[in-house]
């Protein structure tokens, strides 16, 4: 028994941080996880940032890469949400105009993440909607 859990601990470390677990504890105060366009509209006051879905949305929409097929893309997104945490500037957000005279650009959080974590919670945000859409 023992020694399965120090393979699991081992295995914890291996894989790096679990991205859910901290976009749970940094970024879902800000970013709800799940919500309809419609909803987003109607709830426009009470929201502070916008959903994770239109985020992840997007920037898969905005990002164009040549080769479709490619990994590429999705590590460019992963690398600019990455920095984004660290450097939120309204030079690069692609957020629409008008979401950012709403929301402001997001403070950064420079500090609060390990570099793992950034790197989970910018591949769980990429991930997590894969197949999901948002309409
Ligand atoms: C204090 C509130 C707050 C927290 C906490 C927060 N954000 Fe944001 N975020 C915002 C706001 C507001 C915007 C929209 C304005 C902007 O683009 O800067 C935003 C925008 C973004 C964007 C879109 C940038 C773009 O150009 O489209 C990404 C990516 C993002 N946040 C990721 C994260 C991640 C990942 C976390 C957690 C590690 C997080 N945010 C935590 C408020 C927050």
């Amino acid at each position: 028994m023992k020694l399965l859990w120090i393979l699991a601990m081992a295995g914890y470390t291996l894989w790096g941080a679990d991205g859910y677990a901290v976009y749970q504890k940094q970024c879902m105060k800000c970013h709800v996880e799940m919500m309809e366009k419609q909803e987003v509209l109607k709830h426009l006051a009470s929201l502070k940032a916008p959903p994770m879905v239109e985020v992840s949305h997007r920037l898969k929409e905005n990002v164009i890469i040549a080769d479709e097929d490619s990994d590429v893309k999705r590590r460019v997104i992963v690398a600019f949400i990455k920095d984004y945490i660290e450097n939120p500037s309204v030079q690069y957000s692609m957020c629409h105009s008008m979401a950012i005279e709403k929301f402001g650009i997001m403070p950064s959080l420079k500090g609060k993440l390990s570099d793992e974590e950034r790197q989970a919670v910018a591949e769980w945000v990429y991930d997590r909607y894969s197949g999901v859409a948002f309409k």
